[in-house]
């Protein structure tokens, strides 16, 4: 929060701003008195403003005018609260995250743009619609990512201090994507699993110290990430974390295995997968594989794979992140020497006579 005194934010009459875009904003907050239609103009100014909890003074204050001069700012603050579209800041804790619904109203959002910047491109000169379609999303943008900044602020210093914790009695074992699969003497780390032990997302870092670690094992997790940038820079920062001479282990589909059943036809390759897996039977072989591979789903599906790898293009990338001693290993095989590490059903099953997973270790070098 900036500056003292009682705080404003954004208030249940937004929805009728963000609903009916410029035109509701027009109403909101008084035809008369402000214009929608033009970059910079002031009620999408104190929209976004007000996107973090801000002082009545922060916006007053700081308001330079442009053309709306003589207590513009003012009026429209106090329009504002009249009309619901900021409220005074209680400072209390938002209620229970409904994940699902994130989820869909995030994909919905992501879908909708996609749409409208197809449409955009598409439309003649005179053909747009009222309002400016660019300052609705000059608009969307700041709120999208100050939501986004404020809740990341707020999770690292969570996560740093839950990880402090689970340091404290000395080096860590590390594993990354661990589901519903957590390992009793690991520090299991997952996105969304309420049986992780710490819920951060591995592409903003891992919050542990240089060397503070013996081992990571990466569970099915590395395909769902964006090849190359996120991939490496995930084993980059495990390689930061982890101790000279310490083992990194990866799972990830054998997607050498996936092409090859694809190619000869192996059918039942699949269908014995998505049997395993419980997961709905894909439309077709070439379905099930281009979805393994990572080019079967919208993008903006959070669990999607983006990137299949096989053993050639997994070993470089290991060895580009500072590794060492990199080979495939086969189920069971481990210098990490805990037997519980293939878990996965998917680590030791193979179907059609092909592994589903490539399993690789490399060290830290000493
Ligand atoms: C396919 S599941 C594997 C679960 C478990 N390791 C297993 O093999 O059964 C992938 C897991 O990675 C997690 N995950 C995906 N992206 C992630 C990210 N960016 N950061 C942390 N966890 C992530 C998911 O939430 C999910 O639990």
């Amino acid at each position: 929060m900036t500056g003292d005194g009682p705080h404003y934010r954004l208030g249940p009459g937004v929805a009728a701003v963000a609903t009916g875009a410029g035109g509701a904003l027009v109403r909101v907050l008084g035809p008369d008195r402000v214009g929608v239609s033009r970059p910079g103009d002031l009620p999408l100014r104190l929209l976004t403003h007000f996107a973090g909890p801000r002082t009545r003074e922060s916006w007053v204050d700081g308001d330079s005018g442009g053309d709306d001069v003589g207590g513009a700012a003012a009026r429209a603050f106090a329009e504002a609260l009249e009309h619901r579209v900021l409220v005074a800041d209680g400072g209390g804790q938002a209620g229970e995250l409904d994940q699902a619904a994130v989820d869909q109203v995030a994909a919905a959002l992501i879908g909708h743009l996609v749409r409208l910047r197809a449409h955009l491109a598409a439309s003649d000169p005179g053909t747009a619609p009222p309002g400016d379609p660019a300052l609705v999303l000059h608009l969307s943008l700041h709120l999208v990512r100050e939501l986004a900044d404020q809740v990341a602020v707020a999770h690292r210093a969570r996560s740093a201090a839950v990880a402090a914790d689970l340091a404290e009695g000395g080096p860590v074992r590390l594993h990354l994507g661990c589901g519903e699969h957590p390992m009793a003497g690991w520090v299991n780390i997952d996105l969304v699993s309420p049986a992780a032990d710490l819920r951060v997302d591995v592409r903003d870092g891992l919050p542990f110290a240089d060397d503070s670690a013996e081992a990571v094992y990466i569970a099915h997790l590395l395909e769902h990430l964006e090849y190359p940038a996120d991939a490496g820079a995930v084993l980059a920062e495990c390689v930061r974390v982890l101790a000279p001479g310490a083992v990194l282990r990866v799972a990830v589909p054998d997607i050498a295995a996936f092409a090859r059943a694809y190619v000869e036809g192996r059918a039942e390759f699949f269908a014995e997968f998505e049997r395993r897996w419980e997961r709905a039977p894909s439309a077709s072989p070439l379905a099930a594989f281009l979805h393994y591979a990572g080019a079967g789903e919208f993008p903006w599906v959070a669990d999607r794979h983006r990137f299949g790898y096989d053993e050639a293009t997994l070993a470089a990338l290991l060895a580009g992140s500072g590794l060492v001693g990199v080979r495939r290993c086969v189920p069971g095989d481990s210098r990490v020497g805990d037997p519980r590490l293939d878990y996965s059903w998917a680590n030791e099953a193979t179907g059609a006579g092909l592994p589903y997973t490539l399993i690789m270790e490399g060290e830290v070098p000493r």
